[in-house]
């Protein structure tokens, strides 16, 4: 056993081996060793390697003491645990090391995050920094915090600091909120530890919440745009149906006057399970995201098994040529494909149950509209008839749908996603034991979430109602398990 896991053999007690036997634990996402993880934070590549951080919980299954945990990889689909990078222990962060990212400081990995407080229901939040010079040990910087008060006339509510550099200058965008709605404030450095607020470039008028977490602010072939978590936004239709939402404004910024110019809010995923997103931008120079694949309150059936939580696959994004913002997943996921267990094309009406089963599973099916008035597949179905998760697009509304009504255990539901009118439909699908990640065309939508059914509950069907659909093409792989085979060989084809 490498040193790594020894230490957390110690750390987190029988929950590892708990964890490892688990039915819902995931094959090739990024979870922690054991028990509790939220937002992923500090995505970087440095010196050749990706890095990535979590909100960490090592001592217990639900939310708590936030530590940040460690993972380093070279391809972003084989991944490496590292003792965990900061703890919760000086005066400014005692009752948790919040959300934050990172940035490389002329050779220096330097987290910026949220020191906690909370004193007896007091709670206080600032900035502060810590770094490394090999990428696995982190010093606390002496002069933390280095941003010790909110903005002016702002609540306590003051976290998630996203750092970049832009012409020789660091700039920083955080949560805040003021008069109960939230805000995001831009402040101004020339060496990470002084630090000055330029003033609110995003501001709630209410429709927003009263609170913005998580906040990230980049260039992207040539418009600016902010991904956030808003707080407190009421559902419309089919939007907003999360406790809380993760999305994206889109538009122009000057740094000059620090003005952002933007339009409507738009949801980055519209599933069950997708939250406080933080991206970076790669050595190739991709945007890539991650998401923490959960929901603040949701039922997570795991925690009997001694974990929960995971991140989402790494999304690349990038624009459409009519202006819509894709998140498509990363082409180094096709590393993870095993075993090709169907290529077919089919006319089909009725259900039809395929010849090919799996709990990590990619299908990618394309589908021509015909007379059916609904179509799609069916996924993690059991034997019996009596366990299944739908995804499919409602020809009459002209959405995509996902039912987790019959899912398995845990919370239920149905979401649902107008997508724009074509005569095709493209589903791509990643299932991972606990999970379904559905691209629809080629990342225009997007919908994560996770599910828990049984063991052995395998199946998969394609079906039609009310009529006839051309099934042009559908492909499956059984997908590796990256935790549990790391020395299997793998391409990308
Ligand atoms: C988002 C969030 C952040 C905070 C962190 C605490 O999920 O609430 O605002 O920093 O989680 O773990």
């Amino acid at each position: 056993m490498n040193k790594v896991l020894e230490q957390n053999h110690e750390l987190y007690g029988r929950d590892i081996e708990k964890a490892a036997n688990s039915s819902y634990r995931l094959g090739y996402h990024m979870m922690a060793p054991a028990r509790w993880i939220n937002d992923p934070n500090g995505l970087i590549h440095w010196n050749g390697e990706y890095h990535v951080f979590y909100q960490h919980h090592p001592f217990d299954v639900k939310p708590g003491s936030i530590h940040w945990g460690h993972m380093k990889s070279k391809d972003l689909v084989h991944w490496e645990h590292l003792p965990i990078a900061i703890a919760p222990d000086k005066a400014y962060d005692k009752s948790g090391c919040f959300s934050g990212s990172a940035v490389d400081n002329n050779g220096v990995l330097t987290l910026i995050y949220t020191g906690h407080v909370n004193d007896d229901g007091v709670i206080t939040e600032t900035q502060c920094i810590a770094e490394s010079k090999d990428g696995i040990h982190f010093t606390k910087h002496q002069q933390n915090p280095v941003i010790a008060i909110p903005p002016k006339g702002a609540s306590h509510d003051f976290r998630d600091p996203k750092v970049w550099k832009y012409r020789g200058k660091w700039y920083m965008v955080v949560g805040s909120q003021k008069n109960k709605l939230g805000n995001i404030h831009l402040y101004e450095s020339d060496d990470l530890l002084s630090w000055r607020d330029r003033g609110a470039i995003v501001k709630s008028d209410g429709r927003l919440g009263y609170m913005l977490e998580c906040p990230d602010f980049f260039e992207l072939e040539g418009r600016h745009v902010m991904v956030f978590s808003p707080q407190g936004m009421e559902p419309e239709g089919d939007h907003h149906q999360n406790l809380y939402q993760t999305g994206t404004l889109i538009g122009n910024f000057g740094y000059e006057s620090a003005h952002f110019n933007y339009g409507e809010f738009t949801e980055l995923d519209r599933g069950f399970d997708f939250y406080a997103a933080q991206t970076f931008k790669d050595d190739k120079g991709r945007r890539i995201l991650y998401g923490w694949m959960n929901m603040w309150e949701a039922e997570m059936p795991e925690q009997a098994h001694g974990w929960a939580g995971a991140l989402t696959i790494p999304r690349e994004l990038t624009f459409h040529s009519s202006g819509q913002l894709l998140m498509k997943p990363v082409e180094e996921l096709q590393m993870l494909r095993h075993e090709k267990l169907m290529a077919e094309s089919m006319i089909v009406s009725g259900v039809k149950k395929l010849n090919f089963a799996g709990d990590r599973l990619e299908i990618i099916a394309e589908f021509a509209k015909k007379t059916a008035s609904s179509f799609g597949l069916n996924v993690r179905c059991s034997e019996d008839g009596q366990e299944k998760t739908v995804l499919r697009f409602d020809a009459t509304e002209g959405k995509i749908v996902v039912d987790r009504n019959q899912a398995g255990e845990g919370e239920g539901g149905i979401r649902k996603a107008k997508i724009s009118s074509l005569d095709t439909i493209k589903l791509q699908i990643f299932i991972d034991r606990s999970s379904v990640e559905l691209f629809v065309n080629d990342g225009e939508t997007v919908m994560t979430s996770r599910i828990y059914p049984k063991a052995g509950s395998n199946g998969v069907e394609v079906f039609a109602e009310g009529g006839e659909v051309d099934l042009l093409s559908l492909q499956a792989w059984s997908l590796k398990d990256i935790w549990n085979s790391l020395s299997e060989k793998t391409t990308i084809e």
